[in-house]
């Protein structure tokens, strides 16, 4: 089935605190999407790319100043967007990336403290046009959100933070929430799995759907 016919790519991201649920849910998107027959990329960030890669391994591990940790997650959305996200969507696939900028805003800028001014500065100089076209954000008490994380393996720098740091970082998510209602939606991850993905399924056909029937733009 042809994908492009000269239509840019929509962009989707997926947010949560640490143990939301959002991990569960990245495939399935991928695959509710393939089932509708359009062409996808699935990335993630930080991450996306080989300097991208290893750019997560340290800043995931190695103890740094938060001005440091908040550089390098944009260098490696730098690489990403330039290398990976813009090209895929000019040639008219899907991207899904399992976090994007809002991740910023809500664990450097609220997490860590660092406010939401200097995140703002980093993404109106390197992506001052894109953004995601929808974001799902799963949202989950963060007493949830923790009994989940304590179940898992090895917990990274990020992981490894108390109670008050996560309070803050759901609290960034919300606000760049209320700032953007068109293009968040929010999924209640409480809810048992197979009602998420339920819901989840119809939302991905209706995007399709719109996209394909959005008028295909001239070339210039
Ligand atoms: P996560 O996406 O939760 O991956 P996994 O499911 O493999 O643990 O891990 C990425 C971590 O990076 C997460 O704790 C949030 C953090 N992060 C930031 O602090 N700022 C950012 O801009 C991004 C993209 C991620």
């Amino acid at each position: 089935m042809s994908h492009s016919n000269n239509r840019r790519g929509s962009f989707i991201t997926l947010e949560g605190v640490d143990g939301a649920g959002k991990s569960t849910h990245v495939q399935w998107i991928v695959e509710c999407l393939r089932d509708c027959g359009v062409s996808v990329l699935s990335t993630r960030e930080p991450g996306g790319t080989a300097l991208g890669e290893q750019l997560r391994q340290m800043v995931l591990q190695m103890p740094m100043h938060l001005e440091t940790e908040t550089l390098l997650m944009f260098a490696a959305r730098s690489e990403h967007i330039r290398t990976v996200i813009e090209p895929a969507l000019s040639r008219g696939e899907w991207v899904v990336c399992d976090r994007f900028t809002d991740a910023s805003y809500a664990y450097q800028g609220g997490g860590r403290e660092l406010g939401a001014d200097r995140i703002r500065t980093l993404e109106q100089w390197l992506h001052p046009q894109l953004q995601p076209d929808r974001t799902w954000f799963f949202d989950v008490p963060l007493e949830v959100a923790r009994e989940r994380l304590n179940r898992s393996r090895e917990l990274d720098r990020f992981e490894q933070e108390g109670q008050a740091f996560f309070q803050r970082t759901r609290d960034g998510y919300h606000a760049r929430v209320k700032q953007n209602p068109q293009r968040f939606h929010i999924v209640d991850s409480t809810r048992p799995v197979q009602e998420v993905k339920e819901g989840i399924a119809d939302q991905v056909r209706a995007l399709v759907r719109a996209w394909r029937e959005a008028p295909v733009p001239h070339k210039p």
